[in-house]
């Protein structure tokens, strides 16, 4: 227990209960006219940091964020129809000019990306940028190599059974379905002329990790990714998540290793990035698969 959660400064609070309404764990109590820990619930508070946030006199710590992580929020300047135009001129982008990504723009996507939620705090997503030539060259070989396995196993009975088996049901059919026809491509297209269809010459890759034992590691890595992707959007850049990387390193001892992949993480999504040849010119509407309101039974 912990009755030291939250510091209060009795001179700034103004007694208004606003962290008390605020805490999603009713760690705080009004005691008189002065907030207080709950001290048997102090457990359960997650660092939200929530009490924090909405307290207009800053008359209140917590003892497990440091108080210079918080920082002041502006108003938005924008509405909902910058904010769509905004989303609507994203693109999968996958022709890039020959210019690497600074590391100033890599330091502002992942300081952004950093901002997306999490099941519980603190975030336990990693990222591995590769930006270098040379290691984007390795990769590049590795993920061909990798494939001409994974379609050598797939062109017999007994190897699709092996899959099967090791995969279920989803992931065999996805490999099936999409990921032998792909390869088989983009395999050929390399070892003609070298052309890349994995990463498609993009000067860099982000590849998101998470540790499996963490609360909605998947759901947060993800998360990250789209918070990254969008950031670079912010800054001219473009992006692509690609499925094909992901398996390939969470399986490789190599790739694990030499990216010092700590053994309990899973690697879960990742996005290339680079500065797009093209300039879109319209969008594309799209809608979702389905949308309801409320139950349908009557
Ligand atoms: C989970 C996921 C995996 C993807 N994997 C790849 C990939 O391996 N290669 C690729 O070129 N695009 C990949 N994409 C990009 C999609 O093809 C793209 O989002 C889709 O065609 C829609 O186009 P848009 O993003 O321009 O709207 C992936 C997207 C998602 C969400």
């Amino acid at each position: 227990m912990n009755d030291r959660l939250h510091i209060f400064d009795s001179q700034a609070c103004k007694g208004d209960g606003l962290c008390v309404d605020v805490c999603p764990h009713g760690v705080i109590e009004m005691v008189g006219e002065i907030p207080a820990t709950v001290v048997d619930r102090a457990e359960s508070c997650i660092s939200c940091g929530q009490c924090v946030m909405v307290c207009p006199t800053e008359a209140l710590r917590l003892q497990t964020i440091p108080e210079e992580h918080f920082e002041r929020v502006k108003s938005l300047s924008f509405g909902f129809e910058q904010f769509h135009e905004f989303l609507r001129a994203r693109r999968s982008v996958r022709m890039f000019k020959d210019k690497e990504v600074p590391r100033e723009d890599i330091d502002k996507i992942l300081k952004a990306a950093a901002t997306a939620p999490m099941g519980f705090p603190p975030h336990t997503t990693e990222v591995l940028i590769i930006d270098e030539v040379s290691e984007l060259k390795f990769l590049l070989e590795f993920l061909v190599n990798h494939y001409d396995g994974l379609l050598k196993s797939f062109s017999n009975p007994i190897g699709r059974m092996f899959i099967r088996l090791a995969t279920g049901a989803e992931i065999y059919g996805e490999l099936r379905n999409h990921v032998v026809g792909f390869a088989t491509k983009a395999n050929e297209d390399y070892r003609r002329d070298k052309t890349d269809r994995y990463m498609h010459g993009a000067p860099a890759v982000m590849i998101f990790h998470a540790n499996r034992w963490t609360t909605s590691y998947e759901e947060n890595a993800h998360l990250v990714c789209h918070h990254a992707m969008l950031a670079a959007l912010s800054l001219g850049l473009g992006t692509t998540i690609i499925g094909m990387i992901p398996p390939v390193v969470e399986r490789s001892k190599v790739l694990r290793s030499r990216y010092g992949i700590p053994k309990d993480n899973r690697v879960l999504t990742s996005l290339i990035l680079g500065h797009p040849k093209y300039r879109y010119r319209q969008g594309i509407r799209r809608d979702l698969a389905g949308v309801q309101f409320n139950c349908t039974a009557h």
